[in-house]
């Protein structure tokens, strides 16, 4: 029996980061095709050192409580609603997560989804794909002008400040919620409300009836954050009645579920969970979680620890 520490892998990685952990430890990998089943996560933690988890994997209590061996876990993302932290913490197992590599990638999403928005660009392509298109006139899919507008970001991280540091070059001022002003004054004076704030008990449905109800009517809601966030029920009714102009959405109550509402509205963009989908940064956020465990298996300090 190997004495070397084990790791469960939880998805499939880059084969060069596979080979580099695989040289300090035994890696378990999930190769099933889509997310990790709960039961088999169960089953498979048990006798494992490291867990390199993502954020469809629920490590509960149970799962935590099954693994009598376990140091580390090391999400492959920046959020960690997923990881039951508190309960691995009193089991002093390390978790850790991936901050500051997937900044850009998620603000620079931000911005497309943003612009798409504004500019009608995806009910756009629909049009044209349908073959609706009739051709070029003056008030023909007339959208929004960002320059002299104000984005109201909620959420003063680092995604959050991105978002915020490239709203000059479309000549928009930013202004932060709890910062600049309260959370409510910031929803009646935005021109579009970007949501950049972690998923907790207190953010939950923190975009409601009330919220919408509050904004401008040509004011545009993008959450590129956690989908619990908003009230999907309550965004889809404030859409249909032109309560607010447009919305963009990049995350969702219950993934990969959208709420059939959404779906049939033109006013708002989907998009399916792409914030730090680029090759660059999913390459760096997978060697970050992998450093991470493997310098907490080697007795070190996490790189990045919450
Ligand atoms: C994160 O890192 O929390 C993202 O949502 C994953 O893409």
């Amino acid at each position: 029996m190997s004495t070397r520490p084990s790791v469960l892998l939880t998805r499939r990685i880059p084969s060069a980061i596979h080979e580099r952990l695989s040289v300090g430890v035994d890696v378990d990998l999930y190769e099933g095709p889509s997310a990790m089943p709960a039961d088999e996560l169960l089953a498979r933690i048990r006798d494992k050192d490291g867990l390199i988890s993502v954020l469809t994997d629920k490590v509960t209590k149970d799962v935590l409580a099954a693994a009598e061996r376990l140091k580390v876990v090391s999400n492959i993302a920046v959020g960690y609603e997923n990881i039951d932290v508190a309960a691995a913490k009193a089991r002093q197992v390390v978790v850790t997560n991936t901050p500051d590599v997937l900044t850009e990638a998620t603000a620079e999403l931000t911005w497309a989804l943003l612009l798409s928005a504004a500019r009608r660009v995806t009910e756009g392509d629909r049009l044209i794909r349908r073959g609706a298109w009739k051709g070029w006139a003056l008030d023909f899919m007339l959208g929004t002008e960002l320059r002299g507008k104000q984005l109201g970001i909620v959420g003063r991280g680092r995604i959050g400040r991105a978002v915020a540091a490239k709203a000059p070059a479309f000549g928009m001022r930013a202004v932060f919620a709890k910062h600049d002003m309260s959370f409510d004054e910031l929803l009646v004076s935005s021109d579009v409300i970007s949501i950049h704030t972690p998923m907790t008990p207190d953010t939950r449905h923190m975009i409601d009836r009330r919220a919408l109800a509050r904004m401008k009517r040509t004011a545009i809601l993008v959450n590129t954050a956690r989908g619990p966030i908003v009230d999907e029920e309550a965004l889809a009714w404030a859409l249909r009645e032109r309560l607010i102009a447009a919305a963009a959405l990049d995350v969702y109550e219950r993934e990969p579920v959208v709420h059939e509402a959404l779906i049939g509205l033109e006013n708002v963009v989907l998009a399916p969970h792409l914030g730090s989908a680029t090759r660059e940064t999913r390459s760096a956020m997978i060697d970050l979680a992998v450093n991470n465990v493997l310098a907490v298996l080697a007795g070190r300090p996490a790189l990045t620890p919450l």
